[in-house]
């Protein structure tokens, strides 16, 4: 199909009509991020998606050790731009020919990747963005799809702009708008999308709403019923969801496009870092958006038409994200940094369960901790270093390391800072108070990490004395320089 061979008319208007007259079934896809320390190969992440059966994946940007992994998969993919590439995109035609070029074109070939959407930057309108990248936006989109039709690739690949729920509000989904100082670029977009055949895409995030909001009421977030229902004139809103999407739906109407497919971009439930991010809530919402979302009974505003596509957020965790938002950004993922199933999910495609990634490559099972016998009352500074650099989330409170005493934090962060450099023996040394041990330091549902193999991806990131270095050098050449 990639390949585009010359369909006889007679076939094309058949397969059409096949197509029309099969009811919509809502896909369930997955966000695949790669802010990780220990990053699984791009062909294993692969393999776990066709081994549960996901069909659509969404990236954050077009990695190209991820897309070559896709290469032959039949997956379906939106590949991203990042809102930092969205100023030059927006002012040079050669710039986004040649971003089509290297991201888009070279993969559209006979066994190569199914590219389906490209995401022009993720969340740009955010409010904590305050407006820097919004003018940009409509402006990348127009040089993005005049680079498309030169592909002829525009009438395949659809551009969207994932929204952030912010971007509209309202206490009654009825009279959902967006936020004022977006109306017109809204406007402009939606039009733009309209004309496209493009859907609007939305991240929506109940977590968020119940983590921002002591009052926010609990089973409201969830799809489990609720004895705090939400009633708007005829309609009665018995979760979140239904009720921000219905928003949505309102703040399209009233821009005149009441009818335009929707698509959540990303959407999900954490399972660490913060009290209410756990195993059972994040099963819990998982399992019971994706049962709503199949059952095609839509929502109150649109009944019978489910959004045409969800993308869970998130496949795996993602130990190297800012925690800006919270502890619990690292822990999004219905699969642990390294593919493991965190818990029981059944995503409609034909599994009763999610199956875990298979040949991961782990370093050794060994781990740094605390050296018993040494006094530890010095360590405060070398805890903090480890835990500057590595990920320490999962210690504070509301997370599942919390309670493993004073000791215990000690060693996770010696742990976590060991394996972060690849168990290089060096780093467990913290002047003499760590120590490499063979026997497995987890406690209860505190697991202590085995790093693993692969460092050759684009995300490993230098540690901090490289980067210190480098800046030397740099700095070094500008004194030259000048
Ligand atoms: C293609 O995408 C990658 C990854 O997102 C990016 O680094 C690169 O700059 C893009 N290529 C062009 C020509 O913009
Ligand atoms: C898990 O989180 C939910 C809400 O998100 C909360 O009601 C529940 O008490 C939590 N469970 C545990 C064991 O902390
Ligand atoms: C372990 O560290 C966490 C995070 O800094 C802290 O909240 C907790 O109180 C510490 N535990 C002990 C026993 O010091």
């Amino acid at each position: 199909m990639l390949s585009l061979p010359r369909f006889r008319v007679a076939a094309l208007i058949s397969l059409i009509l096949i197509n029309s007259s099969l009811k919509a079934e809502s896909a369930i896809g997955v966000n695949w991020g790669t802010l990780s320390f220990h990053r699984l190969k791009p062909t294993t992440v692969v393999d776990l998606l066709k081994e549960n059966k996901v069909q659509k994946v969404k990236l954050f940007d077009a990695d190209p050790g991820a897309l070559k992994a896709l290469m032959g998969s039949g997956i379906q993919v939106m590949v991203g731009i990042s809102n930092d590439m969205l100023a030059t995109l927006s002012s040079s035609t050669m710039a986004s020919d040649l971003w089509v070029r290297q991201n888009v074109s070279t993969y559209m070939v006979k066994g190569g990747v199914d590219i389906r959407y490209v995401a022009v930057g993720n969340e740009p309108f955010l409010s904590s963005y305050a407006g820097q990248y919004e003018s940009y936006v409509m402006p990348a989109l127009l040089n993005l799809q005049q680079s498309l039709a030169k592909a002829n690739l525009a009438g395949y690949v659809k551009l969207v702009v994932p929204c952030n729920a912010d971007a509209y509000e309202s206490t009654l989904p009825s009279q959902g708008a967006f936020r004022p100082e977006l109306t017109q670029i809204i406007t402009q977009i939606v039009s733009f999308l309209n004309s496209n055949g493009s859907p609007f895409v939305v991240n929506i995030y109940p977590f968020l709403s119940l983590y921002a909001n002591a009052d926010f009421p609990q089973e409201y977030a969830f799809f489990e019923g609720t004895t705090h229902a939400i009633t708007d004139g005829p309609n009665v809103y018995y979760n979140a969801f239904d009720g921000n999407f219905d928003t949505l739906v309102a703040a399209l109407s009233k821009l005149g496009y009441g009818q335009m497919p929707i698509v959540i971009g990303e959407i999900g439930w954490p399972t660490d870092g913060a009290i209410g991010a756990n195993l059972t809530a994040a099963r819990v919402f998982n399992q019971g958006l994706i049962n709503h979302v199949l059952s095609n009974k839509g929502t109150p505003l649109r009944p019978g038409v489910p959004p045409v596509d969800i993308y869970l957020f998130s496949l795996l965790d993602e130990g190297a994200k800012s925690v800006l938002p919270g502890n619990f950004e690292r822990h999004w993922g219905i699969f642990s940094f390294d593919g493991q199933a965190k818990y029981a999910l059944n995503l409609g495609s034909g599994n009763r369960f999610l199956k875990n990634a298979r040949n991961v490559q782990y370093l050794p099972s060994r781990w740094c901790v605390a050296n018993p016998s040494t006094d530890l009352s010095e360590v405060t500074n070398h805890m903090k270093l480890a835990c500057s650099v590595a990920d320490c989330t999962t210690l504070n409170y509301g997370g599942s390391c919390n309670a493993i005493g004073a000791k215990g934090n000690i060693s996770y962060a010696f742990n976590s800072y060991y394996q972060l450099q690849m168990q290089n023996s060096q780093s467990c040394d913290f002047d003499g108070l760590g120590m490499v041990t063979f026997l497995d330091p987890s406690v209860g549902d505190c697991r202590f990490v085995v790093g693993l193999t692969d460092v050759s991806s684009s995300s490993y990131r230098p540690n901090c004395r490289w980067l210190i270095l480098w800046f030397l050098i740099l700095w070094g050449f500008w004194v030259f320089a000048t």
